[in-house]
């Protein structure tokens, strides 16, 4: 247990202890997110190798009316994780086709996000009336029961491939609890592939997916007045066929010691030793309609680019 008494650590700090002395070393991946990792983030889903933004935007653009009429009106529209809403407006234009009053609830933990999505979706769909949330997931979901109307929620960008099977469960379940009968859910998923195209999504040639990664490194430095050495690990990518994910590892390239000094904490590295930092999982249709059925959702309609690279999913809520 550390002591808060003498400074004001960081909520993650025992987090951050644990992980750096289990076997193997673990580093939560939500540290990736600080204003830096967000902006690398961005970049990250520009790069050539990183297919899953513009896959996910181009099922969007291609299948939007499907989408709406699958989904039913008239409806609000809640996105969690909303970020800046960059894929949202060719669905929200297509709501306001079809129904008067569209209203659009983007939620989010960044304030600053959602201010810039606001002005987004009012400069791309006039017609949409923007209610933007400010939430922490951690602290549930109970904003969505003070929305009005039927829901259609969004979950998109495979963001809930970076949850373990059971934690993405939890969460969804923790949504769906939140919901009335004939709401909707509608998640993006990625899709299991060949390595040789997921590989180089997660370890892209520019580097930049190597910058975002050490960021955790540079931030717990700043945080928590470490000293890790960037230069002193390398990022790696592996395909786990067993997990069926992406495993994301900062590898020691020598032995070596780092040191934290707020809360004082020595940590050795064996030569090769690894931190693992992320996992994306990537789904058969079959795991998402299992996943999405343990958490209390029914599959009705999945829309998949031509390749079967990347998938959204419209599931409906289902009666205990
Ligand atoms: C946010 N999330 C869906 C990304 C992914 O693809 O799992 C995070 C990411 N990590 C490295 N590149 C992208």
């Amino acid at each position: 247990m550390i002591s808060r008494a003498a400074v004001a650590l960081p909520a993650y700090t025992e987090e951050v202890v644990h992980g750096l002395t289990s076997r193997p070393k673990t580093l939560p991946c939500k540290l990736l997110y600080d204003d830096h990792g967000s902006q690398l983030f961005e970049e990250i889903t520009r790069l050539p190798e990183y297919y899953l933004t513009r896959t996910e935007l181009g099922i969007l653009q291609d299948y939007a009316r499907n989408i709406v009429q699958a989904a039913g009106s008239p409806v609000s529209i809640v996105e969690l994780g909303a970020g800046t809403a960059t894929k949202t407006g060719t669905l929200l234009r297509a709501f306001a086709r079809r129904q008067m009053r569209v209203k659009y609830f983007p939620v989010d933990i960044s304030s600053g996000a959602l201010g810039d999505a606001k002005e987004r979706i009012k400069e791309e769909c006039a017609k949409v009336i923007i209610h933007p949330v400010v939430a922490d997931f951690g602290d549930g979901f109970h904003f969505l029961r003070e929305i009005p109307g039927r829901k259609v929620v969004l979950y998109l960008g495979s963001s809930i491939g970076n949850f373990e099977w059971n934690d993405a469960t939890a969460m969804l379940r923790r949504v769906r609890d939140q919901l009335t009968d004939g709401d909707a859910l509608l998640l993006g998923t990625d899709m299991v592939k060949a390595p040789e195209i997921l590989v180089p999504a997660y370890d892209d040639a520019q580097g930049v997916t190597e910058e975002f990664s050490k960021n955790i490194l540079v931030r717990l430095n700043r945080e928590l007045d470490a000293n890790f050495d960037l230069d002193s690990f390398r990022h790696i990518a592996e395909w786990s066929p067993s997990q069926s994910r992406m495993e994301i590892f900062l590898q020691s390239l020598w032995p070596q010691t780092a040191t934290l000094r707020t809360p004082r904490l020595t940590i050795q590295f064996r030569q090769g030793e690894r931190i693992h930092t992320e996992n994306s999982h990537k789904y058969t249709l079959e795991m998402i309609e299992r996943m999405l059925c343990v958490s209390g959702f029914k599959l009705e309609n999945t829309w998949f680019d031509a390749q079967k690279w990347f998938a959204l999913n419209l599931a409906r809520v289902q009666a205990d």
